[in-house]
Order: structure tokens, then C-alpha cells, then sequence
């Protein structure tokens, strides 16, 4: 964890966004000396924060690199409790087992966990998950619902909402959840999300949320047999995106959203699931561990699984399966 006065520098610059903060009015509300103050600024500049001192003025933050770490996550975020503990690495092989490793070391609920570069990216349904070094989000949220595991898919749910909703905060752009939770930019999928949980048959006592976002890359960096299917934020936007940006943002969703669902159950979610939802009532190929069944996509259950009728009039309920649209 860093500096607890450099945390504190961070959310007086938070609180008074764009505007330049006296350094006497830091040292009041610190309290420290001036010195010590012009030392975590340098810091801070070190870490790629890019800073303007004027004297007799004070400092004001101009910019920043597109970096993540826990000094990017923490200046500029509004959350409460989600992302105030932040583990940042250059390399993992999965931030999944880092999370799962902190789990079991006692970890509060919000802690996350960011890499730049996952060896072994995990995906759904045992895929591999390509992490983009340096122009992507590998992240993974610990939380700690107090809920039994048959209601845990409608937290990976929660996540796509407040992915799609965070996404569309910070750009102009319009993305969707295809069912489960892929999110989809111009029907090309820009974010995959990955839950795993812990816990015995009746409570679960820990969910992990993976969440990996192309953010930066261009067209040409994308594999050619995958270029027709993703996409990137930049891609799509036109403009690179800092990627702490899109962090914070997320938090920001994620807290509220959980709140909301502690507080009123899935419903809520459900319904705000279903506005950003692309196949509803459209014709999809489910392809279960078992068999395929081509359908119309009616909705979700109160549990979070897909509906699907198909030609002879059969609903069938779909817990997993990789979606075709
Ligand atoms: C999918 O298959 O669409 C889900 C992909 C999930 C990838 C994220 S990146 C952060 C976290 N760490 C992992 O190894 N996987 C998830």
C-alpha cells in the first residue's frame, strides 16, 4: 500500500478536481511542513503524475500517463470502499490467483487487483484470455456477499452492467451485454468478465470478478482471425483513453450497484441489465457443454439465466454456453 500522506495529497486533489491547492492549505490540512510536501509532489512526478508548482499559487495536477497504478487508480476516484486497496503488478500469471491468494490472507471486500501483463489470462468456459500489455484492463474485484452460490451468476450480471455503464460514462460510445456477460462495442466485444467464487454448498463467502478490457490497442495489434470479433475503446471511440479512467469508473458502478443489490435484491440490476442487453428477442445459437439449440432470446430469470425458445415452442433455460448473435 502506498504512502498514507501521499493517499491523503491524492484525495485533496480529488476533492478540488482542475484546481490549483496551496501548499499552505496542504500543510494545514496534513500537517506538514512545506518540505515534506514538495517531497511527495516530486514523488508523485516521478510516478508519472504530471504536476505544475507556481509560487505564491500553489499546485495543480495537469496530467497524467496512461498508467495504473494504485497512485493513478486513487487520484481522481470517488468510491467509498471499492478500489482503496489496490494491488498493482507488471506481470501475473492470472490477477484471479493473486485475488484468490489475498482471499485467503483476509483481503477486504473492493480490494482489487491490476496487472499490466497476465502470462496466463484465464477466460470462460477454459479459454485463454490475451491481456495487451499496457493498452488493456486486467483486473479482478474481491467481494464478499453474504449469499448462497445459486445466486452468485447474478453478480457476474452486476459486473457487465457496471462495466457497460462505466464505458458509457467516460465515451460517447453506445456498448451492449450479450448474454452472459460480454460486452460488445458495434457488435465486437471490447470486455470479457470472468466470476469465481468460494465457499460451501449453502454460502458463499467470497466472489472474484475478472474484468479484462481492451482499451488503447489499434486495429493492427489484434490477432488476424480475431479482428473480425473485438474490438478495442480506442478503436471505436477514435481517441486514446487513460485507463485509470475507466478503472475508476467502474468502481464507481460496481459500488453503487452493489449497494443497490445488497440492499434490493437483483431486480433492479435485472432490469438495467435488460436495457443494455443485445440479443433479447432476436434469434441466437446457444452451444451448451451438451448440444446447440437455436432460439429466440426471451429474457433473464430472477437467477440470471438465459431464455431461450426455440422452433417447436420449448423454452429452455441456459445456465452456460457460448452465444452466437
Ligand atoms: C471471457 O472469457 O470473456 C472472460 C475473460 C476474463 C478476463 C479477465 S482479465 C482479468 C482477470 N484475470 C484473468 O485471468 N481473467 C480475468
Amino acid at each position: 500500500m502506498g504512502s498514507p500522506v501521499k493517499e491523503q495529497i491524492l484525495k485533496l486533489f480529488t476533492d478540488n478536481k482542475d484546481e490549483f491547492i496551496s501548499g499552505e492549505y496542504i500543510s494545514k490540512q496534513l500537517g506538514i511542513s512545506r518540505t515534506a510536501i514538495w517531497k511527495y509532489m516530486n514523488e508523485l512526478k516521478t510516478e508519472g503524475i504530471d504536476i505544475v508548482a507556481v509560487r505564491k499559487v500553489g499546485y495543480k495536477i495537469v496530467g497524467k500517463l496512461d498508467k495504473i497504478t494504485p497512485t493513478d487508480i486513487k487520484l481522481g476516484l470517488e468510491t467509498k470502499q471499492f478500489g482503496r486497496n489496490v494491488f498493482f503488478y507488471e506481470e501475473v500469471e492470472s490477477t484471479q490467483n493473486i485475488a484468490n491468494e489475498l482471499v485467503f490472507k483476509g483481503a477486504e471486500e473492493g480490494t482489487i487487483v491490476l496487472a499490466e501483463r497476465q502470462v496466463k489470462g484465464r477466460g470462460r468456459l477454459q479459454r485463454n484470455w490475451v491481456t495487451g500489455e499496457g493498452k488493456a484492463i486486467a483486473m479482478s474485484i474481491i467481494l464478499k456477499p453474504s449469499i448462497p452460490p445459486k445466486v452468485a451468476p447474478q453478480l457476474t450480471l452486476l459486473a457487465a452492467v457496471a462495466v457497460a455503464s462505466a464505458i458509457s460514462k467516460v465515451t460517447n460510445l453506445k456498448p451492449n451485454i450479450k448474454w452472459p456477460n460480454d460486452i460488445l462495442i458495434n457488435n465486437k466485444k471490447v470486455c470479457g468478465i470472468l466470476t469465481e467464487m468460494h465457499g460451501d454448498s449453502d454460502l458463499i463467502s467470497s466472489v472474484i470478478v475478472g474484468i479484462g478490457i481492451n482499451v488503447n490497442q489499434e486495429k493492427d495489434e489484434f490477432p488476424n482471425d480475431i479482428i473480425s470479433r473485438a474490438t478495442s475503446i480506442r478503436i471505436e471511440e477514435g481517441k486514446k483513453i487513460l485507463r485509470s479512467k475507466i478503472v475508476q469508473a467502474i468502481l464507481m458502478e460496481m459500488e453503487k450497484l452493489y449497494a443497490i443489490f445488497l440492499e434490493k435484491g437483483f431486480v433492479p440490476i435485472k432490469l438495467l441489465w435488460e436495457s443494455y442487453a443485445i440479443s433479447l428477442g432476436r434469434e441466437i445459437t446457444a452451444t451448451t457443454y451438451s448440444e446447440t439449440i437455436v432460439g429466440k432470446a426471451l429474457g433473464i430469470t430472477e437467477e440470471g439465466q438465459l431464455l431461450l425458445q426455440d422452433e417447436e415452442g420449448k423454452i429452455h433455460t441456459i445456465y452456460s454456453a457460448d452465444i452466437s448473435i
